[in-house]
């Protein structure tokens, strides 16, 4: 090798893809005071790994993708990306938001699109990729269509193309398919995974779902209950890929691990549920 390396048995430091250093967010509440979101949590995802994030409701789970995305800056601690820290918003990863967010007069090619725009690629070359992308989330044919043209589970496809276009590193989701029936969601969380499978970039995935948390990912992340969340517990998935999110269900393997997670999740579940009763 020209650099004259070879043969070198030096381990090469890889940076994780995201790394949260003892972050911390408090955000102003209407009205005066505080509440305080994330305190001193800290979690790294690797380069092409699939992380799931669970907890209770409010405990800080969207706040932890927005600051991943750079739409948020913690007031404590770092947000690394691939070792450096984060500054302004993260352009190496695309957001896929738990709510709709194509823009309603322009049709599914033309959102798809968007992101390729601002990077200022020709037009022509926007519109074949576009096209290319719809057809490979299932959506040849419907080009044309806006977004009220189209169900639900056909506008989250379009949204993943519009995420997955630029060719980011890092996929960061939150709850993209909780708003869709069992049968849709299940095709949709398979075709997820064999997008993925095919060039492994770095997924967040945030769901209130544990069953497709753990079905989806290499690792599952525990949040615990707000205020003051942190990681409750990490756990490694070992199920073998490729995996049919249906399928795997019934296995023991993931009734096993689904109960060593529940055991922690539920007593965090009961804590978010009391609060909100107090
Ligand atoms: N911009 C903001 N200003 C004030 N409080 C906020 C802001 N964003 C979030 N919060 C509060 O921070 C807490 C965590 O919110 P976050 O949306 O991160 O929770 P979550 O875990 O995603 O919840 P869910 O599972 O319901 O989506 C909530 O109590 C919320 O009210
Ligand atoms: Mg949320």
């Amino acid at each position: 090798m020209a650099d004259g390396r070879a043969g070198t048995t030096e381990p090469v430091a890889v940076a994780a893809a995201v790394g949260f250093h003892g972050v911390g967010k408090t955000f102003s509440v209407p009205g005066g005071g505080t509440y305080t979101v994330l305190h001193n949590l800290s979690l790294t995802v690797g380069a092409g790994e699939f992380v799931s994030i669970v907890g209770p409701t409010g405990g800080g789970k969207s706040t932890l993708l927005n600051l991943a995305a750079g739409l948020l800056v913690p007031d404590a601690g770092d947000v690394l990306v691939f070792g450096e820290p984060l500054r302004g918003l993260n352009r190496r990863a695309s957001y896929l938001f738990q709510s709709d967010v194509l823009l309603p007069w322009k049709t599914a090619e033309h959102n798809v699109m968007l992101g390729l725009q601002f990077r200022r690629l020709p037009p022509a070359e926007a519109r074949v990729r576009a096209r290319d992308w719809l057809a490979r989330v299932g959506l040849a044919g419907f080009e044309n269509r806006y977004p009220h043209h189209l169900s639900g589970g056909m506008r989250r496809r379009v949204a993943l193309a519009q995420a997955l276009i630029i060719d980011p590193e890092i996929l960061l989701m939150d709850e993209p398919f909780s708003a869709l029936d069992v049968q849709t969601r299940q095709i949709m969380e398979n075709d997820l995974l064999e997008l993925w499978q095919e060039d492994r970039k770095t997924v967040v995935f945030v769901t209130h779902d544990l069953e497709e948390a753990i079905a989806l990912a290499d690792r599952v992340v525990v949040l615990s209950a707000g205020p003051a969340s942190r990681v409750l517990g990490e756990y490694t998935v070992g199920l073998a890929r490729p995996r049919d999110v249906a399928e795997i269900r019934l296995t023991t393997g993931f009734l096993d691990i689904y109960r060593r997670i529940w055991e922690q999740l539920r007593g965090e579940v009961a804590k978010a549920y009391a609060q909100r009763q107090r």
